[in-house]
């Protein structure tokens, strides 16, 4: 091993297997063991600490340290510390959740189905849509409209609706009946000169014209989407996308699912990413921010119209047959409530508005440099892309293997960040000061000077 030749790190190479990971590069370099967090930080065996610049995955929205949520934990541990929501059981934390939940949403919502991963959730949202359709008299209208580089999750049906090759090759994915359309990066995909108003209206166009192939409004079930991307890259739509695209999925009578598994509770400046981009979904995922990720919980958000149906439905053929054993956990939803609690108790939204443009100005203070091609974002979440030619926005060869190279030398410089191929993420805890983004962004300009220097002159030449 060549980092971390610790007993930690071989017991771990010894017996894991980690999701999103290269096993004999593992077994090469060995586990990063992450031993305490406190506050934006985390600490490794040695003592180290790092400012987790991506919340670990998009999630920890109220950092690594916060004793209520410890706390609600161990109340509900004690008095009820599992039952199940099945045929009419409940419980108050459940209640109170879904209470909570539908209170904040953006548009008029009926009822939550919890489930306990962004995958699951989004597994359940293609279940109950076909039932749905089903119940409808429309056996016919089951396709997933989704986008490249979306990403939706890791199960089968998740996965498939993601739309990043590496969760699709050799595992026969994506399954039928789940399609992609464009991806909406302005920077890398617009034609020269066009405004992002017209690439909106070319990727609406692409949309229709995907539908109709696919059969129109008798196939084409549902679209659903990231408000941002997140695991793509950071993406931010054009301006009118959402929009234009909403007018297509109604002319097809298509359902709208805004995916906020990452944007949801704060994360793009409102409560939810559908408020930053003007979307009105029938449906809604949420996950990670709901708990903060301490415990794993996820929801799926229904429309009234949608819930009239199911609940027609079940009536006829005796039960919605579809749950989970963890189905709102009671432990997983008092964290939730006291997550949310929290959440309103400090305003969270007022705190990301005011510290959300110091990290972006940030950013964009790296976009003179000359390995930077693009920096995007909206209030806590952003990326910063590499690209060997600014003009002519020519990427790095894969081989080389820029976007990690930094990530490896912001882990050096005490900043845990996330490379997707060259670009930067960009998503830290939602409770940041405006003076650990600072520290934030100061440790990565040491990281991306460090890189920059090793490439020499290769810095500026573009890959053959
Ligand atoms: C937008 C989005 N949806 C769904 C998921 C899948 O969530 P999970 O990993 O909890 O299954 C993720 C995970 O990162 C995500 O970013």
């Amino acid at each position: 091993m060549l980092n971390h030749g610790n007993s930690s790190s071989s017991r771990d190479v010894a017996t894991l297997l980690h999701p999103q990971t290269n096993f004999r590069a593992h077994e090469q370099n060995g586990a990063f063991v992450v031993t305490h967090g406190e506050g934006v930080r985390i600490f490794d065996e040695n003592g180290k600490d790092y400012i987790e610049g991506m919340a670990g995955l998009w999630c920890a929205s109220l950092g690594f340290s916060e004793k209520r949520l410890a706390e609600a934990a161990m109340r509900q541990m004690t008095k009820l510390p599992y039952y199940h929501i099945y045929n009419s059981k409940s419980h108050d934390p459940a209640i109170e959740l879904a209470e909570r939940v539908l209170a904040l949403t953006p548009v008029p919502m009926s009822k939550v189905f919890f489930a306990n991963s962004g995958s699951e959730a989004n597994d359940s949202v293609v279940r109950i849509v076909w039932y749905m359709n089903n119940a409808l008299g429309r056996p016919n209208k089951k396709k997933f409209v989704s986008r490249q580089k979306a990403f939706h999750g890791s199960t089968l049906v998740s996965g498939s609706l993601t739309g990043l090759p590496h969760l699709h090759r050799d595992f026969d994915l994506p399954l039928a009946g789940i399609v992609h359309t464009d991806c909406p990066h302005h920077y890398r995909f617009a034609k020269p000169g066009e405004s992002e108003e017209d690439f909106a209206t070319r990727l609406a166009d692409n949309l229709e014209k995907m539908i109709v192939t696919e059969g129109g409004a008798e196939t084409c079930a549902a679209f659903i989407a990231e408000p941002v991307m997140g695991a793509g890259g950071v993406i931010v739509p054009p301006r009118t996308y959402f929009e234009k695209i909403q007018k297509v999925l109604k002319k097809y009578d298509m359902l709208m699912v805004a995916d906020e598994v990452i944007c949801g509770f704060g994360r793009t400046g409102n409560m939810f990413g559908s408020q930053t981009f003007n979307i009105q979904p029938d449906i809604m995922v949420v996950a990670k921010a709901l708990s903060s990720a301490y415990l794993p919980i996820s929801g799926v958000i229904l429309s009234d119209k949608i819930y009239q149906v199911l609940a027609d439905n079940s009536a006829r053929v005796g039960m919605f047959g579809h749950g989970f054993t963890y189905s709102a956990h009671p432990v997983a939803a008092a964290v939730a409530v006291e997550t949310l609690k929290i959440y309103a108790e400090r305003d969270i939204l007022s705190h990301i508005r005011k510290v959300g443009p110091r990290l972006q100005a940030g950013l964009r203070q790296f976009a003179d440099h000359p390995l930077v091609g693009e920096v995007r974002g909206v209030g806590l979440i952003g990326a910063i892309e590499m690209v060997a030619d600014k003009a002519s926005k020519q990427p790095f060869a894969p081989e080389q293997r820029v976007g990690p190279s930094i990530a490896k030398a912001a882990e050096e410089n005490g900043l845990i960040l996330r490379a997707m191929g060259d670009s930067l993420g960009f998503s830290p805890p939602l409770i940041i000061t405006e003076d650990e983004i600072d520290q934030l962004l100061t440790r990565f300009g040491r990281a991306l000077d460090s890189v920059s220097k090793q490439m020499g002159r290769e810095v500026l030449k573009p890959a053959a």
